[in-house]
């Protein structure tokens, strides 16, 4: 399974691309909002910190308009980085429209915002490379977001539909592990989870005991 990070901070992509785990980033409008960098400061940066698929999402509402700012997006990223562009796009009539068209311009998408298993077919029907279900908001809700993956994972492998899964809005490190084992293609995990993924408290006790050992043994 590949793992995307799901952030726009510059100075965790850097951090937690080091550990060489990282195939790709995922942003949106809110995180953008939290990392303190600006739109176009990540744009100048991210493509040079991540060689893999780096998600973009437009805020249009118009599908000509989404299409535009798309353009926009890949006019401002220098030629070698352009093939690791995703355009992420909602999950909307207009979304899937401008879908339609970026595909045919050979513009990779993520369609996002995605709640139901009907929505990631169609999103796959108008040619998304990406779609990207937000389980954490479903089980906010009350809905077992995990259920979802599971429709979609049976439905595009019934029909060898090549769109790639995103499970997205994890919460937890379980998340990535039920993802995983239902063979979903991509999670996107926020900083924070990444680093519980990687800590368990029983590697921290055994190295402070191999630690206070060797003090004993190494002269
Ligand atoms: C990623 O593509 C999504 O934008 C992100 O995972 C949403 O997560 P949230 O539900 O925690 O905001």
């Amino acid at each position: 399974m590949k793992l995307f990070l799901d952030t726009a901070d510059l100075n965790e992509i850097r951090e937690l691309a080091s550990w060489g785990v990282i195939d790709g980033v995922t942003t949106n409008p809110t995180l953008l909002a939290k990392s303190g960098f600006s739109f176009q400061e990540v744009l100048a940066q991210i493509f040079t910190i991540v060689d893999g698929p780096i998600s973009l999402e437009v805020i249009s509402e118009k599908a000509d308009d989404m299409v535009n700012e798309a353009q926009g997006i890949v006019k401002k990223t220098p030629e070698k980085y352009r093939k690791n562009i995703a355009i992420k796009i909602p999950m909307t009539p207009e979304g899937l429209k401008a879908v339609r068209i970026l595909t045919r311009e050979g513009i990779h998408t993520n369609v996002t915002l995605v709640f139901s298993a009907n929505q990631a077919l169609l999103a796959a029907k108008a040619g998304a490379t990406y779609v990207s279900p937000f389980i954490g908001r479903l089980d906010d809700n009350g809905q077992d977001g995990m259920v979802l993956i599971e429709e979609i994972m049976d439905i595009f492998n019934n029909y060898d539909i090549e769109t790639e899964v995103i499970v997205a809005s994890i919460r937890h490190p379980i998340h990535v592990i039920d993802a995983a084992r239902i063979g979903a293609d991509i999670a996107t995990v926020p900083p924070e989870i990444l680093r519980k993924m990687a800590k368990h408290p029983l590697t921290d006790n055994g190295i402070k005991s191999f630690l206070k050992d060797w003090e004993k043994v190494k002269k």
